[in-house]
């Protein structure tokens, strides 16, 4: 693995278009309390495409503006609920996927301060400076959305309990305040 930061000398030719036939597929095999995260990743998937085409001042601009309110939402959910849940049933927090996934999140977070702070502030000869970062951005959010989706959200489903599910079910359809999500000794 290269350093990081050095954008240029990464590979980053992997990349894979978000199908509706794959989220069809992970649908039918992922837990429906653990849907409205899916459904986030699908559309998120798909404004990472586009940031992948290329320079856009509005695409950049409307993608930055989404990913800082999933950071905002989505990420913190996660973190909160099925993170939170899943350490229940594996309770370490300096190895493993709970700490694994936080850890990207942070990355993300950190590597997204980055790209809006340089956006907020560029001009033709950053342009290139900050396409590099919106890829890398870009791709960092993929490949955490794909670990999820084919990893996490199956496990999880298999692992949380009925009651761990429906609480995570109510939570995010903004049902009971959640003196009932402390996690179980
Ligand atoms: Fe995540
Ligand atoms: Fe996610």
């Amino acid at each position: 693995m290269k350093g990081s930061g050095d954008t240029k000398s990464l590979n980053l030719s992997d990349w894979k278009e978000t199908s509706e036939a794959e989220y069809g597929r992970l649908f039918t095999i992922i837990a429906p309390e653990l849907h409205p995260f899916v459904e986030d990743h699908a559309a998120l998937g798909k404004l990472m495409d586009k940031v992948r085409t290329g320079y856009s001042r509005e695409v950049y601009e409307n993608a930055l503006k989404r990913i800082e309110e999933e950071l905002e939402h989505h990420f913190r959910e996660e973190e909160r609920l099925i993170l939170r849940f899943l350490s229940n049933h594996i309770p370490a927090d300096d190895a493993g996927p709970v700490f694994k996934l936080k850890q990207e999140h942070d990355i993300i977070r950190s590597r997204y301060l980055e790209a809006a702070q340089l956006f907020a502030e560029h001009n033709e000869h950053s342009r290139e400076r900050l396409v590099q970062k919106m890829n890398m951005l870009a791709y960092l959010l993929k490949k955490h959305i794909e670990k999820e989706d084919h990893y996490l959200f199956p496990m999880a489903g298999a692992i949380l309990t009925q009651e761990e599910k429906r609480s995570i079910a109510r939570e995010l359809s903004g049902g009971h305040p959640s003196d009932e999500l402390e996690p179980k000794e």
